[in-house]
């Protein structure tokens, strides 16, 4: 079957269409620093599917029907009653986005020194982890590491490793990314939820969901997993709450707003410590930080992306993508997952050594031939690199990342960076690899400059 956006569009904004010149000067000003760009002068922003997608008109409408009141507005009952329909946890706070609830959930249930186990945390998981004195360890599954390899669940978390680590170390909490953004946006088998539910359960280990792509890993779940061909992706979301004793979510992804996150769980204890901090830092509790009106969109945009046909042209546009980038001969990760592409700049570009980091260079690039803005994932984002700028320890792999924004983009649009990378890709070798001029001690890749070096 021939597959199409299943929607049409009733508000169009233009795009900026700018020169390779123009590009070229715009680029120089940002400090090389594709964060320092203004949207302004992008034509197709790939930066993050983070608080990016489209509202639909049933959204806007919510948004109108929001209650702006302090406390019990009736927008609080109806995404509280999304959340509830999704997970089945009793307890439900909204929270600004994703990272907020992310703050409150560890301060709440993490002591010093404890560990905090993952398939991979996201960096803000992370920094929110060790910002409270506490190890931030990721167990990806041996198969996450082989970037080629077409196993379909390398979102999986490592069983044996976990099973050890629960016996000889102070495990906090456990908490399983759907799909894991980090390590390439791969789903999570039910298989492994349903081990490590489980593994938690016997050690008395809290088990919590970083669920800010639940619907996208339900997809992958019904496309990979046998047995649940045949399920509706809500069924398999729910069943991946119901195997986790609450969740943490960025909802800008899988709620398809541009601002807002949810902190839910079970555990009535946990939950009363979880409140007073949400009124210390985000607000009353039936608002937390968010408008009536961003908790009516939510509540709306909740019900729309586990709809099947949203979901199968989603992932069918993203692994059109992904083929059209291998047919013109650069390497993506295997295989494909539904909110992003990810190019193996390695490998297109081995006459840039890590320390002049290739897959900077190939994001620049991708900017000055087509507007395009996307981020590298390499060793100027996940390397070690000391005070002076040195590269002291590479990244695994020197990645760059497509993040597809929700019902934003066309097929053409797609096809437009196909070819523009397919362009690109006929002359690696006239790319140069770049240096740091500046980089503040820490979140360098949001705020570090670079420039160009002659090889
Ligand atoms: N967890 C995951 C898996 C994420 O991908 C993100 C954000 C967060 C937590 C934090 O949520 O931004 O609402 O505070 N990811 C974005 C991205 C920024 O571009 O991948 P937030």
């Amino acid at each position: 079957m021939q597959l199409m956006e299943p929607y049409r569009i009733k508000v169009v904004e233009p795009l900026p269409i700018t020169t390779r010149p123009e590009r070229e000067r715009l680029m120089a000003e940002a400090g090389y620093n594709p964060f320092n760009l203004r949207a302004e002068d992008v034509t197709i922003d790939l930066l993050t599917d983070s608080g990016t997608g489209a509202l639909s008109a049933e959204q806007q409408a919510a948004g109108l029907r929001g209650d702006e009141s302090y406390a019990g507005g009736r927008s609080f009952f109806r995404f509280r009653d999304a959340i509830v329909d999704l997970t089945d946890y009793p307890h439900v706070f909204p929270a600004h986005q994703g990272r907020a609830a992310e703050r409150i959930l560890f301060t709440a249930l993490l002591r010093p020194g404890q560990v905090s186990i993952s398939n991979t945390h996201f960096d803000t998981t992370r920094a929110n982890v060790e910002m409270l004195g506490c190890e931030a360890r990721d167990l990806p599954c041996p198969q996450a590491l082989d970037i080629d390899a077409d196993h379909p669940f390398k979102g999986d978390i490592d069983l044996d490793e976990l099973a050890e680590a629960l016996e000889t170390d102070d495990v906090g909490l456990v908490i399983m990314t759907i799909t894991n953004n980090g390590g390439g946006g791969q789903p999570v088998s039910m298989a492994n939820l349903r081990a490590t539910a489980e593994l938690c359960r016997r050690h008395g280990v809290p088990f919590f969901l970083d669920a800010a792509r639940f619907a996208e890993n339900a997809w992958l779940v019904i496309q990979r997993e046998p047995g649940y061909a045949h399920w509706s992706p809500r069924e398999v979301a729910r069943e991946a709450f119901s195997l986790a004793d609450g969740c943490v979510a960025s909802l800008k992804k899988d709620g398809i707003a541009h601002m807002g996150g949810v902190l839910a769980m079970h555990d009535t204890e946990l939950a009363r410590r979880c409140e007073q901090l949400l009124i210390a830092g985000e607000g009353f509790p039936t608002y937390g930080g968010l408008s009536g009106r961003e908790l009516d969109m939510l509540a709306q945009g909740l019900t729309e992306v586990t709809d099947p046909a949203y979901l199968r042209a989603r992932a069918a546009a993203t692994e059109h993508l992904a083929q059209l980038i291998v047919d013109a001969g650069v390497a993506v990760v295997r295989p494909a997952g539904v909110h992003a592409v990810y190019l193996d700049a390695g490998r297109l570009l081995p006459h840039i050594p890590p320390h002049m980091f290739p897959g900077h260079a190939l994001a620049t690039e991708l900017y000055l031939a087509g507007g395009i803005r996307c981020i590298e994932l390499g060793s100027l984002f996940l390397g070690d690199i000391d005070r002076d700028g040195t590269l002291t320890r590479p990244a695994r792999h020197e990645l760059v990342r497509l993040a597809i924004p929700r019902r934003v983009y066309t097929q053409s649009h797609l096809e437009y960076v196909a070819g523009t990378i397919a362009e690109v890709a006929k002359t690696p070798e006239r790319m140069t690899g770049y240096r740091l001029v500046e980089s503040p001690a820490v979140l360098r890749h949001f705020k570090c400059t670079l420039a160009p070096v002659v090889m």
